[in-house]
């Protein structure tokens, strides 16, 4: 009985399996051919059972990419392959369900270029112009470029009215294949046959009976003369000629001209390349087909000689069914969402660029705030702008600041170097940065100051006068205080010292390793063990565990390393040596006792210790100092520079035009704390969304950060790496 119910079960299985057929979806009639000749391979190549189980394949033809999609949800077709952008909206917008994606030569992602003929042209010439676009919302052709040009406010998007409508107006005509619905200019470069008849326009469809579809075709507009640059991925320069290599240039992000072999360091951002896509339930059968006619016809694949998946050159075009210089499709696991698949930078650059249409959300500028002092400030800011709504979003450290910025769970931060090198390798980019300077007058004519000199702050080591026999060169064994995990003058820094005779230069080179070693025990707010058995915690409405990496911690940050020194009412937690910012150091030491944590210090009673073994008093910190830092700048994602530049220069304008408000953007000791959401010691921000972290951070530091990093576990770094494929 059991056994008939199994053959039973197995047939009926078997039967609504060979009813199963695969339909792929294709785009033109080279497309349908190389389709076809699949078909017959797979006859040819399988024992008829297998085909009949799960290899037979049939051809549907479709006019463009979004009728391959509504065939699919309409069950009139199975399979396509589509641009990343494409399968974003595939799957957010339709339901469908991405199960594999190609991987070339050198992995899953592409870089957009901008290539060019004209060698006047720059990539901050492009107003006016004329453009070739691979196709709508596609990776290379569209999203990176726009949100590079956005980013840099070369471009700029009027909110009211959907992105394509500036893009219309930017360049002065375009073929951007699929955006015939959008505005005719985008349209007006296209070169495919026009009908009024659906099934004959060809005209700005993602097909390959318009000439200039895809990276391929936006070659080709940019080789005709019809346009003055291509957006296109850098896998479609491979097809270029060597003997015709010297005609075309590539515009680099800095304003220059590169070669096309250049492409690397010359792209305006990267993204993944293409994908698969079915209906949910019609995934498994998808998988295991795409999974044998990549073992039969595949790179290595066993029937090469029969048939080759990757190679449409005896169709007359290119990009067939997939893009030729696939090197094999990675079947994607279902637990996957689509943010996995494609990468977090690359679906919050979508997402920044409306891809899902507008929301309220485009409109505000959410902030991130890491306890509970630096909420009240940025609620009071709120109140205190009148045209920019502000939210302010709480994360637990300055390390999930960035990382909910990447998540797209909030919008910005101003970031400490250290992180600011961190959010850098994350591919969040600055907008503006700190100034430290004396005065922030702009110069005549502008509005905002506007400088490459960037003042640091310098780290230093701060003992009590009193504890004499403290010396850098003899700390071991001793208690420490360091401003935050990571932290330039806390972390960074004070390793590279001989602190103790047991760690000079030969010792290991991971800063948690030498501080757990040479300290009997400190407060470094967001490590663990010892080093977190002299911090605190906070109580009452800043309840929150010792160790924890802000300011509710009350040992967290320049403030709370100089309460760490100088200790509790206890008595029983304190330090030895603090390592903190010299900048506003006198002023925390006046205000000990009226935020009520002790009474009667004075700045002479304490001193530095510099590096040679000496100890000076607090006012020669400029000759007894562990180093310089670079100015704290705020990071965002690089589709958002500009309106985050627009809001604080907004802010900045409204806050000076009323000097009297109560309200002072670069003030934290109304909140009993310092450094909140910005350094005290600024003076005004100043735009640097131009530059680099690298160039900001200056050479010497993003070295010594990233020899650090080199040699320490950081659960941020390894976050961020993960990324499918991170924008830069
Ligand atoms: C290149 O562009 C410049 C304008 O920037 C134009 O004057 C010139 O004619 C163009 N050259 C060619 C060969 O099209
Ligand atoms: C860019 O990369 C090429 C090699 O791919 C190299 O020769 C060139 O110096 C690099 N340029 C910059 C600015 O890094
Ligand atoms: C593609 O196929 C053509 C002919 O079918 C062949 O000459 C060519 O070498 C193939 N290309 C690659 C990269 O295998
Ligand atoms: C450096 O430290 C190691 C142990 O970490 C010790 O053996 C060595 O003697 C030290 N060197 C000097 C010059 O102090
Ligand atoms: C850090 O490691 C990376 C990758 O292993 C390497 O390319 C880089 O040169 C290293 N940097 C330093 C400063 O050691």
């Amino acid at each position: 009985m059991r056994a008939l119910h199994a053959v039973l079960l197995f047939l009926i299985l078997l039967f609504c399996i060979r009813a199963k057929k695969m339909r792929w979806c294709t785009v033109s009639d080279p497309e349908q051919r190389k389709c076809a000749e699949l078909a017959k391979a797979l006859v040819a190549a399988l024992p008829p059972a297998a085909v009949a189980a799960f290899a037979r394949l049939s051809c549907v033809r479709a006019y463009s990419t979004a009728d391959c999609v509504s065939k699919i949800r309409a069950n009139r077709a199975d399979v396509v392959t589509l641009d990343a952008g494409e399968v974003y909206s595939a799957v957010k917008q339709f339901g469908l369900v991405a199960i594999a994606k190609e991987i070339y030569s050198d992995g899953g992602c592409i870089l957009s270029v901008a290539v060019v003929r004209n060698r006047t042209l720059d990539i901050r010439s492009l107003q006016g112009r004329r453009s070739c676009h691979s196709g709508v919302r596609w990776t290379a052709g569209w999203s990176l470029p726009l949100g590079f040009l956005l980013s840099r406010n070369y471009l700029t998007w009027t909110k009211e009215q959907p992105l394509s409508q500036d893009v219309s107006t930017y360049f002065s005509a375009s073929c951007v294949p699929g955006a015939a619905a959008m505005a005719p200019s985008l349209c007006a470069l296209c070169q495919g046959h026009k009908s009024y008849i659906r099934q004959r326009n060809f005209h700005c469809e993602t097909s390959h009976s318009e000439p200039f579809y895809n990276s391929q075709g936006a070659l080709r507009c940019l080789r005709s003369g019809a346009g003055d640059v291509a957006f296109v991925d850098h896998l479609a320069l491979e097809s270029i000629e060597e003997s015709e290599r010297e005609e075309f240039r590539l515009l680099c992000t800095d304003g220059t001209h590169a070669p096309l072999s250049h492409y690397r360091n010359c792209s305006l951002g990267r993204g993944p390349g293409g994908g698969m896509v079915t209906r949910l339930n019609y995934r498994k059968i998808a998988r295991k087909f795409l999974v044998t006619v990549q073992m039969l016809f595949g790179q290595r694949g066993r029937d090469r000689q029969r048939f080759q998946l990757f190679n449409s050159s005896s169709f007359g075009e290119n990009d067939l069914l997939f893009k030729d210089v696939t090197e094999k499709l990675a079947i994607l696991p279902d637990d996957k969402d689509v943010s996995q698949v494609l990468g977090l930078d690359y679906v919050a650059l979508l997402k920044g660029l409306g891809h899902e249409g507008s929301s309220l959300e485009d409109s505000v500028v959410r902030w991130c705030c890491i306890s509970l002092a630096e909420q009240k400030k940025c609620e009071q800011w709120a109140l205190s702008i009148k045209s920019d709504p502000l939210v302010c979003v709480r994360a637990v450290s300055m390390s999930e600041c960035v990382e909910k910025i990447k998540r797209d769970e909030v919008d910005a931060v101003s970031l400490d170097a250290t992180h600011s090198f961190i959010a850098g390798k994350c591919g969040l980019v600055p907008v503006v940065t700190e100034y430290y300077g004396t005065k922030c007058e702009p110069a005549e004519g502008t509005t905002h100051l506007e400088t490459d000199v960037l003042p640091s702050v310098v780290g230093v080591a701060v003992v009590k006068r009193s504890s004499r026999n403290i010396f850098i060169g003899n700390l071991g064994g001793r208690r420490s205080c360091h401003g935050h995990m990571y932290s330039p003058a806390g972390w960074l820094l004070p390793y590279r010292l001989s602190l103790s005779l047991l760690h000079n230069s030969s010792s290991p080179c991971d800063p948690n390793q030498v501080y757990n070693d040479v300290f009997w025990k400190g407060c470094l707010p967001g490590s663990q063990g010892n080093l977190c058995k002299v911090c605190m915690g906070g109580t009452g409405e800043a309840a929150t565990k010792r160790c924890a990496d802000n300011h509710n911690e009350r040992y967290y940050g320049n403030m709370g390393a100089l309460r760490c020194l100088v200790g509790d009412a206890s008595g029983k937690s304190y330090g030895d040596v603090a390592f903190l910012e010299q900048h506003n150091v006198e002023a925390n030491i006046l205000s000990l006792s009226p935020t009520g944590w002790a009474d009667g210090w004075t700045p002479s009673d304490f001193e530095l210790l510099c590096e040679d073994g000496r100890r000076a008093p607090l006012p020669e910190w400029e000759s007894c100092n562990l180093g310089a830092i670079p100015p704290n700048t705020v990071m965002t994602r690089p589709v958002l520079t500009a309106r985050v530049y627009d809001f604080l220069m907004k802010t900045q304008e409204t806050l000076s035009a009323n000097p009297d408000s109560e309200f002072k953007l670069f003030q934290s000791k109304q909140y009993g704390e310092s450094d909140l959401l910005f350094k005290d010691a600024t003076r005004c921000l100043v735009h640097t969304s131009h530059m680099d972290t690298r160039t900001i951070l200056g050479e010497e530091f993003y070295r010594h950060a990233e020899t650090v990093f080199n040699c320490t576990h950081s659960d941020i770094l390894e976050f961020c790496n993960q990324d499918v494929c991170s924008i830069f």
